[in-house]
C-alpha cells in the first residue's frame, strides 16, 4: 500500500511540474518564397530541441485559407516573416498602374496585418497570444514620413525632412547647396528614390511621356540623369514622396557605407555594413551594394560604432519592435549617426557568416511569455 501512495504522490508531482513548466509553441508565419528568412528559419527550427518549447510553421496562403496547424499548448508566441506572395498577388502586381511605394501601397498593406491579426486571435480563441512584432505596429515601419516623427520624437538622429512640395522651393534649396533626397514615402529596397543636388539629378525611376514608370521587379532599378528634368520633379512631388537632406556620408576606404543592426529583445546581435563606390546614391544590396566583412566592422571607429548600437536598440523600442533591422549611416566628421529606417523584415545574413536563426530562437526562448 505505501509503495503505491510513493508511486501516486510521484505521478501528482510529475503532473505538477508540467503544470509549471508550461508548453509554449512558436508560431512563424511566411512564405515559402521567401527563400530568404523564413527558409533559414525553418531550417534552424528543425535542428531545435527544448522541452517546454516547440516550433510550429506555416505558410500566409495556408493561414488566409483557414489551415493553420493544432497548437497543443496554451500559450503562443508568433514570429512574422513578410507575405512576399501575398505582396505579389495584391498589393504590388504586375497590372499595377500605380506609381511604387505611394500610399495604395501602404492601405493594402495595413489591411493585411488587421485581417492577419483578427483571423489569429478567432483561430485561436482559447489561447494566450504574445508576438514577436504585434500585427497592429508591424507595417508602420513602412512609412517613412511617420517613422521619421517618431524617431525625432524619441531623441534618435534623423535626416531633416521638409514638408514643400513646390518644385521652385526645392529647387532654390538645392540652388543655395542642399542636397536632397526624394523618397518614396511606403516604398522598401531602394526602389523609387531621386537624389538632387546642384546640377546632378539622378533618379531609379523611369520617365517616359510626362509618366512616372515602376519597375516590374524588385531588382536592377537603376539610376540615370535626369539633371533638370523639371517635368519630372513636378511630377514626383505629386507623389507621395519624402524630401529630406541628403547626409554627407562617412567614407572607408573611399567608399560609403550604412550599417543594418539587427536588434533582438533589447540586444544588437549583429553589426552588416554594406557598402558602395562614393559617387552611388544607395546602399541597398538589393540595388547592387556589397556586403562587408567583419574586418570592414573592425575599421570602424569604435565610437561609430557604439554611437550606432545605442541608436538601434533607441529605435527598435520606440517602434515597439522587439526583432528588427536597423539601418545607420555614419556621419562624416565628428563621429555622429543618423538613422535611415528600420526594417520589421530584415533579410538574413548567410548563415555560414552568422546564424541569426538560431539566435533569434534562442532570444525568444529566453523571454518571460504569457
Ligand atoms: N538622407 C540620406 N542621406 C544619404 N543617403 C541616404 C539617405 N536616405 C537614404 N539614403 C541611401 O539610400 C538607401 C535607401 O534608403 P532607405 O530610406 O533605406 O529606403 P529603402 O526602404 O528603399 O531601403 C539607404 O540605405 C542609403 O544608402
Ligand atoms: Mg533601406
Amino acid at each position: 500500500m505505501l509503495v503505491f501512495m510513493g508511486f501516486f504522490i510521484h505521478l501528482c508531482i510529475i503532473n505538477l511540474f508540467s503544470l509549471v513548466i508550461t508548453l509554449k509553441t512558436i508560431l512563424a508565419i511566411g512564405d515559402e518564397k521567401d527563400f530568404d528568412s523564413f527558409q533559414k528559419f525553418c531550417r534552424q527550427a528543425k535542428r531545435f530541441k527544448k522541452k517546454n518549447f516547440s516550433i510550429k510553421s506555416v505558410s500566409y496562403d495556408s493561414f488566409l485559407k483557414g489551415k493553420l496547424p493544432k497548437v497543443k499548448s496554451k500559450s503562443i508566441i508568433v514570429l512574422f516573416f513578410f507575405p512576399f506572395e501575398y505582396w505579389d498577388k495584391h498589393i504590388e502586381t504586375r497590372k499595377s498602374r500605380e506609381v511604387y511605394g505611394n500610399r495604395k501601397y501602404y492601405l493594402k498593406f495595413r489591411k493585411f496585418w488587421k485581417e492577419m491579426d483578427s483571423k489569429l486571435s478567432e483561430f485561436y480563441s482559447d489561447k494566450k497570444i504574445n508576438f514577436v512584432n504585434p500585427p497592429g505596429k508591424i507595417y508602420l515601419e513602412r512609412d517613412k514620413e511617420k517613422t521619421n516623427t517618431v524617431f525625432a520624437d524619441a531623441g534618435i538622429p534623423v535626416s531633416r525632412h521638409y514638408s514643400t512640395r513646390n518644385h521652385r522651393k526645392i529647387l532654390r534649396l538645392v540652388d543655395n547647396g542642399k542636397k536632397l533626397f526624394i523618397k518614396v514615402r511606403y516604398g522598401s529596397m531602394g526602389k523609387g528614390i531621386t537624389y538632387l543636388e546642384k546640377d546632378r539629378w539622378l533618379t531609379n525611376f523611369s520617365f517616359k511621356k510626362g509618366r512616372i514608370l515602376s519597375k516590374k521587379s524588385d531588382y536592377g532599378w537603376t539610376f540615370k540623369d535626369i539633371t533638370d528634368n523639371k517635368p519630372f520633379l513636378r511630377e514626383l512631388l505629386k507623389q507621395d514622396v519624402i524630401v529630406e537632406e541628403a547626409i554627407n556620408p562617412f567614407l572607408l576606404k573611399g567608399r560609403m557605407f550604412d550599417l543594418r543592426l539587427y536588434v533582438c529583445f533589447g540586444k544588437v546581435l549583429y553589426v552588416y555594413p554594406r557598402s558602395n563606390e562614393c559617387d552611388k546614391v544607395t546602399t541597398n544590396i538589393s540595388q547592387g551594394a556589397k556586403g562587408e566583412n567583419s574586418a570592414f566592422v573592425h575599421s570602424i571607429p569604435p565610437l561609430i560604432l557604439k554611437r550606432a548600437e545605442k541608436n538601434a536598440l533607441k529605435t527598435a523600442k520606440a517602434m515597439n519592435l522587439k526583432f528588427a533591422g536597423i539601418d545607420i549611416m555614419p556621419n562624416n566628421g565628428k563621429n555622429n549617426v543618423t538613422v535611415i529606417e528600420a526594417n520589421a523584415f530584415p533579410g538574413f545574413p548567410k548563415a555560414r557568416k552568422f546564424n541569426l536563426a538560431k539566435l533569434l530562437i534562442k532570444e525568444i526562448t529566453l523571454q518571460k511569455w504569457k
